[in-house]
């Protein structure tokens, strides 16, 4: 093999599920009355919301005889119990099997259960190497102070890796040379502490939006990438005055795939500092969610510029980097934690 083949490799020779916590979805789209199916971190998972409002995510298997818990198979959710489509028993979010059509259930018939926790109203399950209890949490939500628009979510899903991914965050070169941005500074150096990695940068931005024309942008942006499945990034823009939260959240779903998801939202812009064309005959409260709109799509027209490199590049172990590169090997030191070596893999649940 020639040298150079040697230290490329192939994106897939990083382990396709790094410890973390990984998205599963918004807590306001996990009905009360329909489970939520999926494929993460290489399983079927199956998600429900009581009528409390509690969350459980487990593996989409049935403990009595392996029946498929997904709504495809027939699984229901009855009174905030998950119903097994083949003999009826019921699951309550605790995982345990309370009910069966024909007597009182086994105590040991237990769904397999992964950790969740609630990032403001997004749901997170815990994916532990080796079956490992979580190592860390995620940080709580940023404030709500009534000021911010809902949510806008939009997916991406293309073969890639969220170690991948998250390089973005450091990445500052391609900002200008992919994206078009203008005038990208590193505003101060990577910091790390335990699993949360901080970047600042910023730069200027010009957009085309219909009805609005052209808005020329200057953005300061804050970076914190918490595990490999989990970005959340402060954008303060200068010239108009509008502050957004976006959330970059990587999810593997089968080894090869991922599910990018991209949150946005907006603060109320009552007094913008400079008039925005089309804007400023809505009342204030109608422009966040506009502006959201616009974020949501505009995030997501960057990443598929990434897409079309991301799903086809490879992963070079030791970059011949160049200045401007930035930080990106204090980042990949920083990646390892989420790569422990443990022993053979359990469950991976609780
Ligand atoms: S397989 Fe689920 S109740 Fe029998
Ligand atoms: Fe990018």
């Amino acid at each position: 093999m020639p040298s150079d083949m040697a230290e490329t490799a192939n994106i897939r020779s990083l382990s396709p599920f790094p410890e973390g916590w990984y998205f599963i979805g918004a807590h306001r789209d996990l009905q009360k009355s329909r489970p939520h199916a999926a494929m993460w971190m290489g399983r079927k998972i199956v998600a429900w919301c009581d009528d409390r409002g509690d969350i459980c995510v487990a593996e989409a298997v049935c403990p009595h005889l392996g029946s498929d818990l997904s709504p495809e198979a027939g699984t229901r959710v009855v009174d905030g119990q998950l119903v097994c489509p083949f003999h009826g028993f019921e699951f309550d979010v605790t995982g345990q099997c309370v009910a069966t059509p024909s007597g009182d259930p086994a105590r040991s018939a237990r769904l397999r259960l992964f950790e969740t926790c609630n990032i403001g109203g997004l749901i997170f399950a815990w994916w532990g190497v080796g079956g490992r209890e979580p190592q860390w949490h995620l940080p709580s939500a940023p404030p709500n102070d009534g000021d911010w628009s809902d949510f806008e979510l939009r997916t991406v899903r293309f073969a890639g890796h969220p170690q991948e991914t998250s390089e973005n965050s450091v990445d500052i070169a391609h900002l200008s040379y992919i994206h078009g941005y203008d005038n990208v500074t590193s505003d101060a150096p990577v910091t790390i502490e335990g699993p949360c990695l901080e970047s600042r940068f910023g730069f200027s931005s010009t957009r085309s939006i219909a009805k609005l024309g052209r808005l020329s942008l200057r953005v300061s942006a804050v970076a914190r990438v918490v595990g490999l499945g989990y970005s959340y990034v402060e954008f303060q823009e200068h010239t108009i005055g509008m502050d957004a939260r976006l959330w970059v959240l990587a999810t593997p779903v089968d080894g090869t795939l991922i599910d990018l998801t991209i949150v946005s939202s907006v603060c109320e812009l009552r007094e913008p500092k400079r008039p925005i064309a089309g804007l400023k005959f809505l009342p204030w409260r109608m422009r966040a969610p506009i502006l959201n709109k616009f974020v949501a799509d505009f995030q997501i027209q960057d990443v598929k510029q990434d897409v079309v490199i991301w799903s086809r590049k490879h992963y070079v172990p030791r970059p011949r980097l160049v200045r401007a590169d930035g930080e990106i090997m204090k980042y990949r030191e920083y990646c390892a934690q989420f790569y422990p070596e443990v022993g053979p893999c359990k469950s991976a649940t609780r």
